[in-house]
């Protein structure tokens, strides 16, 4: 490899890929061939520069004694090792000068020795390879340099037969934490040095294949699959017993088969048998194709139901084990997830075997990001610069060659936010020589000259629809307009996950559904990146002391650090379960609609339950015909009488990732009229010293707050508009509006003040009228309660009218009260078990439930407004004893409860900040804003916006117990 460099500079500012390494090749997992894992504990010894150019540890007998230790894979920053993680987003975390990099540069230096295992080498060679290594390594074994690379989630192999001996074999590895390798690798995540995939040693013995590409094609015509190993450096022969395939590699061969998709993922096993090695394969039959403007895969129009996947766990880091790589596709296939993109680097090899194993369609894509450029107008950008084409080049070919033999993966990708430039193209020309049997995807190219898919990140929903009808925006000369009007499209990001959210989900699926264009698209993002930290809970960006950062926007998935599904996993689940079922309003009956891509619902049961106030009344099966994928039928249910029909769709088998009886779908119907609580009307009020009795109520006599229901005491009981702000309701600092959190803070939404312009007392009312204001602004909200009661319950109508000029809308519109910290164990009928907000609330289950207030936190890793439940009828929070308060809405309202006000929610940056009281704070809420995705993308749509206007609700309070 030629090297591209400033003269005197060091090998690893070179802007080409490295020096002595292997070709790429085709990752397996299972071969005859020996292999031992040298993985596991290594000596270690961090320097805080590279300027050292001794080399004395990579010598035979250096004495390390005295250096710690690290593990293999791992970073050493989450080690204990030295260092620390830095999180930026778009930033270089160094002055952009490529393809220098900063005298700072952390220096690791990694010893291991190793005896080889018995018989080793036989009549072959010895491969050394590394899966992952953060940015960069020069190695030696022995002594002797074997070469240097970068291309830290790629991998990189050596020749070593010749230099291993049977015992003491000495390995050194130096990682530079910085070399020219991070202006390619400047993904959203947190920086995380180190060798952070397994290390491995492959016999290649003698009549071994240098490598293999298997071809495995459907034609869904007439059902049969064509299969062709090409087998590179060897003769073979390829065997699929199953069916009863054996032919000489190279050759085509074309059988019946059962197809591969993502929702059959059929393998057939199979073996590619050289004089030397006895490969296995595991094929699945496929054809991925763009045709009449659309993606198909054998023949059938898919529609995208996925996710982006950064590798992460909150200890480990990059360094993600098979049984967590596994549980991420158990999940995701729970969630009725279909689709991943690996963002924004090719996985863990085995992860791209689970895909195949257990199904989901995958865009892999490169190991490619120069977003730091943008701030620079894109001046000296890598992928318009020629010098650095053989480096990108090489992270193509590592890709490519690494995972072609995937059914799984359908859609490469060039990278991600690389501006533009020949370098792309000069990859994506490579890509198509190699494997034209798949399709190109990049995002950041307006032109799409280079790919087969138009591909967007985070388009409003307005704007999703003009794509779907192919009447968009018209881009460029009438001919590339033209090119990229025809083609599919994808939402490559969309609804971004960070903290409470996303919202809007249901409103995209509804477009994806109607616009056959339209074929989906992939969330922003999996899982929170926040890493386990003593103090903190889970750490984000600054937690570490870096002089840049981007705080939590590293916080932004669907599963929280720990892997606990977020409430946007459930609802993402619920908004894009593949069958429908909905109630046919005035029919008794269901529409149960097929929105699988290839499979009737044979494979599942249907349900139904019936429940009034929460009870259940009846159950019992339902017959579902079998309906063609994209088809519907309408079943009828016994819907006599009132209260709520559910209709499950569950795992009628046990699969590999789930369960009989797992809910894959389900619809509800109510029939009857909205049950009202009764008036609780005649009772008379009457005065008493400084105190105001009124049934079960006992008021403040001069400011008309309750100060105690029944037995139950009541502390501050007022409208309250405030929420503490949701990553979504502050937005991206790049977007210009609609960053609600900054703006309702300069309306001083979160310091409001109540002034008490009258108590009066009347016949059998007391009506308390205030003014509810801020300091220093026009703004306010005049509020009366009229509080009424019949002995045992006490009833509450407050009414508000907006005074002044309102621009923005409010967070919330509802009361709030404050009860003593032992009641808290709540119980309500309505949406649940858990959060929703007017665009989060597809997931939201109409049921009775019961949980402690403390269940009811979402614990979001910076907290913020959580845990609202929805349409509830009733709520009641009471004491181990049973004693405490009941709330019925005159209509179905919000109920949030929690230990804190939301003034401290407000306050806390972290979770461990939020310290219970004595006090277990209610709001029971007429209306709240809906979430949006602003935190990177569109706010909230109109019809979920609160804006302030006059309002009136109600509710009535029983003392309990
Ligand atoms: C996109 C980017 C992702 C991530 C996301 C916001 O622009 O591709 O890597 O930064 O925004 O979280």
């Amino acid at each position: 490899m030629n090297r591209t460099q400033p003269p005197d500079s060091p090998w690893y500012e070179d802007m080409g890929p490295g020096s002595g390494g292997l070709e790429p090749r085709a990752w397996y997992a299972e071969s005859d061939a020996g292999r031992m894992s040298l993985n596991g504990e290594w000596r270690f010894r961090l320097s805080p520069g590279a300027a050292s150019r001794d080399e004395s540890f990579a010598r035979p007998g250096f004495d390390a004694s005295g250096w710690g230790t690290v593990g293999v894979p791992g970073h050493w920053v989450l080690q204990g090792a030295g260092g620390a993680p830095a999180y930026t987003n778009v930033v270089y975390p160094f002055p952009v000068d490529p393809p220098r990099v900063p005298t700072a540069n952390p220096t690791g230096d990694h010893l291991r020795t190793f005896d080889l295992p018995a018989g080793w080498p036989g009549d072959g060679d010895v491969v050394l390879r590394f899966d992952g290594v953060e940015s960069c390594a020069r190695v030696w074994l022995n002594g002797r340099e074997l070469g240097d690379f970068k291309g830290s989630r790629l991998p990189h192999e050596f020749s070593v037969g010749a230099l291993l001996r049977a015992e003491g074999n000495v390995l050194a590895v130096r990682v530079h934490q910085w070399s020219s390798g991070s202006y390619l690798e400047d993904q959203d995540q947190w920086w995380l040095p180190g060798i952070f995939r397994d290390v491995t040693l492959l016999e290649r013995p003698r009549g071994a294949p240098r490598d293999f590409f298997v071809h495995a094609g459907y034609d869904h015509r007439d059902g049969s699959g064509t299969l062709r190993v090409e087998c590179a450096g060897a003769e073979g022969r390829v065997l699929v017993p199953e069916l009863g395939v054996d032919v000489a590699a190279g050759e085509a061969v074309t059988v019946a088969v059962e197809p591969w998709t993502a929702e059959t993922p059929r393998l057939y096993d199979g073996e590619l048998v050289t004089s030397g090695e006895r490969i296995g394969l595991r094929v699945g039959f496929r054809t991925v194709v763009v045709e009449d403007g659309l993606i198909k895969v054998n023949g059938r129009r898919v529609l995208f139901r996925g996710v982006n996947r950064h590798e992460f766990h909150p200890e480990t880091g990059r360094a993600v084990d098979a049984a967590t790589m596994r549980r991420d596709l158990v999940l995701m296939k729970q969630h009725n997830v279909n689709a991943v993109r690996t963002s924004h680097y090719p996985p863990h090899p085995a992860f791209l075997d689970l895909c195949d194993e257990l199904g989901l369609w995958v865009i892999d894509e490169c190991d490619l990001e120069t977003h730091g450029f943008s701030g620079l107008e894109w001046r000296g950008n890598p992928v318009d610069d020629e010098r650095w084409t053989p480096a990108l080049l090489d992270r193509a070919a590592r890709m490519v060659e690494r995972d072609k033999n995937h059914a799984s993966v359908i859609i490469w990708s060039l990278g991600n936010e690389c501006g533009t430039g020949r370098g792309l193209s000069a990859m994506a020309a490579w890509i198509r020589r190699r494997d034209p049997g798949r399709l190109l995807h990049y995002e950041g190219d307006p032109s799409c000259r280079d790919v087969d898919l138009y591909s967007r990140m985070y388009p409003t929903h307005a704007e999703v629809e003009l794509i779907g009808r192919r009447a968009e925006e018209p881009w460029g000369d009438a001919e590339s307009d033209a090119r990229r009007r025809a083609m599919p499209f994808v939402l490559c990001e969309y609804a971004h996950a960070m903290g409470n959210g996303p919202g809007g989900l249901s409103a995209y699926q509804r477009l994806f559904e109607r616009y056959e264009r339209c074929q989906g698209g992939f969330v922003w993002e999996w899982i929170d990146h926040g890493l386990a930290h003593p103090e903190h809970g889970f750490a984000y960006g600054g937690d570490f002391g870096e002089e840049l950062h981007d705080a939590n926007f590293v916080c932004d998935g669907l599963l929280f650090p720990d892997r606990t599904p977020s409430p946007g996993l459930i609802e993402y689940k619920k908004v894009v379960e593949p069958v429908r079922i909905e109630p046919v309003s005035g029919t008794g009956t269901v529409r149960i609609t097929n929105g699988y891509d290839f499979t009737g619902p044979a494979h599942l049961e249907f349900t139904w339950a019936h429940e009034v106030d929460g009870v259940p009344v009846a159950s019992g099966a339902l017959t579902v015909p079998d309906v063609a994928p994209g088809a519907s039928a309408q079943v009828p249910l016994p819907m006599d009488g009132v209260g709520v029909w559910t209709v499950r769709a569950v795992l009628a088998r046990d699969t590999a990732w789930g369960a009989r009886g797992h809910v894959v779908a389900w619809g509800q119907a109510e029939t009857g009229a909205a049950v009202v609580p009764a008036a609780a009307v005649g009772a008379r009020p009457e005065r008493g010293e400084g105190l105001i009795t009124l049934g079960p109520g006992v008021f403040d006599a001069v400011t008309g707050v309750p100060v105690r229901l029944g037995a139950v005491p009541v502390e501050g009981l007022r409208l309250d508009v405030w929420r503490a702000p949701t990553d979504n309701d502050n937005g991206a600092a790049w977007l210009p509006d609609e960053r609600y959190g900054a703006l309702w803070r300069e309306s001083g939404l979160h310091r409001m003040r109540h002034r008490v312009d009258a108590v009066e007392v009347g016949e059998d009312t007391v009506v308390v009228r205030t003014r509810v204001a801020p300091a220093g602004v026009g703004l306010g909200l005049r509020t009366a309660y009229r509080w009424t009661a019949d002995g045992e319950r006490l009833g509450l109508t407050v009414s508000v009218v907006p005074e002044g000029e309102w621009r923005v809308p409010l967070p919330r519109l509802g009361i709030r009260f404050g009860l003593p910290a032992a009641y808290g164990g709540a119980r309500w009928f309505g949406g649940g078990p858990g959060e929703a907000y007017p665009d989060t609330r597809a997931a939201s289950v109409l049921g009775r439930w019961r949980m402690s207030v403390d269940a009811m936190q979402t614990p979001y890793v910076r907290p913020q407004e959580n845990g609202a439940r929805a349409d509830v009828r009733w709520a009641e929070l009471t004491d181990g004893g049973g004693a405490g308060l009941r709330a019925e809405g005159g209509e179905p309202f919000w109920f949030t409860a929690r230990r804190w006000t939301s003034e401290q929610l407000d306050a806390a940056e972290h979770r461990p900040g939020l310290r219970a009281g004595g006090t277990v704070w209610v709001n029971l809420d007429h209306a709240v804003q809906g979430i949006g995705s602003r935190s990177c993308g569109p706010g909230v749509l109109p019809e979920h916006r609160l804006d302030a206007r006059a309002a009136e609700f109600s509710f009535v309070f029983t003392p309990l117990g």
